[in-house]
């Protein structure tokens, strides 16, 4: 495991983990574009502050010593205490050597602080990556849901705590 802080962003964190973020997700090539639209967006400085306004802890990132953000995940309470992970992104330099783990699982921390007794996420069909990652971390496939996201097919997961 490299040398990383995991910690829950500031309002500060937020045009830099923006910057880290964006290309990332530009780079996800399976998304159509309103779809794409909308994951820029989300992305965007703007809505990352937005999103802690609406839950203090939905933001989570990375950081090397040197304080460069290398991670990037964001959960939110949803109904009847179901923690809903939105995004998890890692820079490309640091996959595979454990740091989404350890995003999820202090997600997973604030989520059971939460009162939350699982969480639940989607993945694209076409997105190997994310796919092997979620089963490994112990994710149950729910099921397909058809033509659902801006008319795209998605994956839904599943993990109790
Ligand atoms: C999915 C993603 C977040 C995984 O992050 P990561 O830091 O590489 O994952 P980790 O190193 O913590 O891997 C955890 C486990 O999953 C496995 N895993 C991760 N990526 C894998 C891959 N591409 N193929 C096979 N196994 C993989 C690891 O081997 C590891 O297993 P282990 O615990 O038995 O060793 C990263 O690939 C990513 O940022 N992808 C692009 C963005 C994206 O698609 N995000 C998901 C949609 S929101």
């Amino acid at each position: 495991m490299h040398d990383f802080t995991i910690r829950i962003a500031a309002k500060k964190d937020m045009a830099a983990a923006s910057k880290f973020a964006t290309p990332i997700v530009k780079e996800l090539g399976f998304y159509n574009k309103e779809q794409m639209a909308r994951n820029i967006y989300e992305m965007s400085a703007k809505e990352l502050k937005a999103n802690l306004k609406i839950y203090r802890d939905s933001v989570i990132i990375a950081i090397t010593k040197e304080g460069k953000i290398v991670g990037l995940l964001t959960h939110f309470v949803g109904l009847n205490h179901v923690d809903w992970l939105d995004w998890i992104l890692v820079d490309q330099r640091f996959r595979k050597k454990g740091l989404g783990k350890a995003m999820l699982n202090y997600a997973i921390q604030n989520a059971k602080r939460n009162g939350c007794h699982k969480i639940w996420c989607d993945t694209d069909p076409n997105n190997k990556q994310a796919i092997k990652f979620f089963k490994r971390m112990g994710f149950r496939k729910i099921g397909i849901a058809r033509k659902h996201s801006f008319g795209q097919d998605v994956i839904f997961w599943e993990r109790l705590f």
